[in-house]
Formats: C-alpha cells, structure tokens, sequence
C-alpha cells in the first residue's frame, strides 16, 4: 500500500476555545468555505459543545470528534466523559494523549494507553498524539522517546485496534509557537513511527495506518508537509480555529 490508498484526515483540535454561540458561528462558515474533498474532515471541539457541533453539522461531511476520553465505563470520576457518552452523540474520534494533556494534566503513556483502548472498545477511533520536546529534540533523542510513546502507547493493540486508530506526531516545540517542523523532518519521525507499527503490527497494517502531523501547521506550509510519503494528514490547533485558513489546508490535501 502506498500514501495515494491511506485515508486522509484533516483534523482541527479547537482546543478550549469558542463557547456554543461561537462554535456554531464558526461551522456555519466552514460549512461556506469549506471545499469538496476525499479527506476526512474533522474538528475535535471542547466536550461541552459536541452536541451543539453535531447538530450545526448534520448532512455535511465535517466529523465532530473530541478532544480526550476516560478509561472507565463509567463510575466515580468527576468531571471526566465516558467513551460510550461520545459514541451516544455520534462521534466517531477522540484526540488521546495530547502533549498538553501529558505536560498539565499528568497524562502518560499508560493512561493514554487505557485511553485508546476504551475509545476502540466502543467504535471510537483514537488519534494518539506522540512527540519530543525542545531539550530532547537538541539531546538528540527524539527517535528514542517516541519509540517509547509509540510502544507503550500501543500496549496490547491488535493488528485490528492498530487499523482503526491514527497516529499524530506532533513536536511539543513546534505547537502553538509558529515554529514548524521542516517537512523533512516531520516526514524522518513519521516514517520512522511507520517503521515502528511495522515492527510491532506488520508491514500490511503500518501501511495501512494514517499518520498525520501537527505542530504550526498552516494555509501556507500545509502543502508540503502533506506532500510526504508518510504524512497522511494534519492535527490543526490555531489555524483550524479560521475557517479561511482551514479550508485552505483542507484544498491541499486534494
Ligand atoms: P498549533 O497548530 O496551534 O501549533 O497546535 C497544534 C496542536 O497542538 C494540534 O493538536
């Protein structure tokens, strides 16, 4: 299999932005603006407005995904959301291990780990987030940590689970600082997780798996990263938030 028979998937991570009144503003132009595509759209909004972007969205081809899941099925865990809660709404993707979650809220290998497995679990399908940060990209031990992302991460993942999950590398130095990685070298550490998937899954299913970057991407370099042999797609933080600019990306993947 090669890149050209991957899915693509654009997706946005709203991260804590836009309240109701602004989230179905916004969709209301991406609805506009948005280009025909055989990309996977998807926006991944804050917990709170999936029912509301669910519904601005009916009969168009935008996803709504979510941007975390808990482990649990359900039980005593205040404030956290069940995957069986987002596969009620409908949605078909969860972000899990976000370096924002890992860096402010504790998240680890181990629990992004339980994460992906309960969003599998009820048909929901993972974008797990790996990447190094500035000191070990300069110690030059970025293969080395994601090694470690990847193979803790993906505990237990049958070649199936693997299919039906998505791998995001995002740099933590490159997100939310206009500092992108060049396409080479996000396309080095994404065809490295390939070769990774490949070791732990098989040649057939790494193939098989989308692999996007995210880190700064935006209306003007989205086309060159999305251009890489191993770059299926993109997780989009600011410039998703500009339905302008997203529409943009999302023409490139064309
Ligand atoms: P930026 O595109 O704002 O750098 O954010 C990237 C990101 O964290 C997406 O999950």
């Amino acid at each position: 299999m090669n890149k050209n028979l991957r899915k693509v998937v654009i997706a946005g991570n709203w991260k804590m932005n836009k309240t109701a009144t602004e989230t179905k503003a916004l969709l209301a132009e991406m609805k506009e603006k948005l280009p025909q595509t055989d990309a996977t759209i998807l926006l991944c909004v804050p917990a709170i407005n999936i029912g509301t972007a669910m519904e601005s969205v009916k009969g168009t081809a935008i996803n709504i995904g979510a941007q975390n899941c808990h482990w649990a099925k359900n039980g005593a865990f205040t404030a956290e959301i069940s995957a069986d809660m987002l596969n009620d709404f409908g949605v078909k993707y969860a972000i899990i291990g976000h370096s924002e979650r890992r860096q402010y809220f504790g998240e680890t290998d181990e629990t992004v780990n339980k994460r992906a497995k309960a969003c599998l679990e009820s048909g929901i399908s993972p974008i797990i987030c790996v990447g190094e940060n500035l000191d070990e990209r300069e110690k030059d031990i970025t293969k080395d940590v994601i090694r470690v992302q990847i193979e803790k991460g993906l505990a237990d993942f049958t070649a199936e689970d693997m299919k039906n999950s998505i791998i995001a590398y995002e740099p933590v130095w490159a997100i939310g600082t206009g500092k992108t990685a060049t396409a080479q070298q996000a396309e080095e550490v994404c065809a490295y997780i390939r070769e990774l998937l490949a070791g732990l899954f098989g040649n057939e299913t790494a193939q098989a798996v989308t692999i996007q970057y995210g880190g700064s991407m935006n209306a003007k370099n989205a086309a060159e990263l999305l251009a890489m042999e191993n770059i299926d797609g993109g997780l989009i933080g600011g410039a998703s938030l500009k339905a302008e600019d997203f529409a943009t990306i999302v023409s490139c993947a064309n």
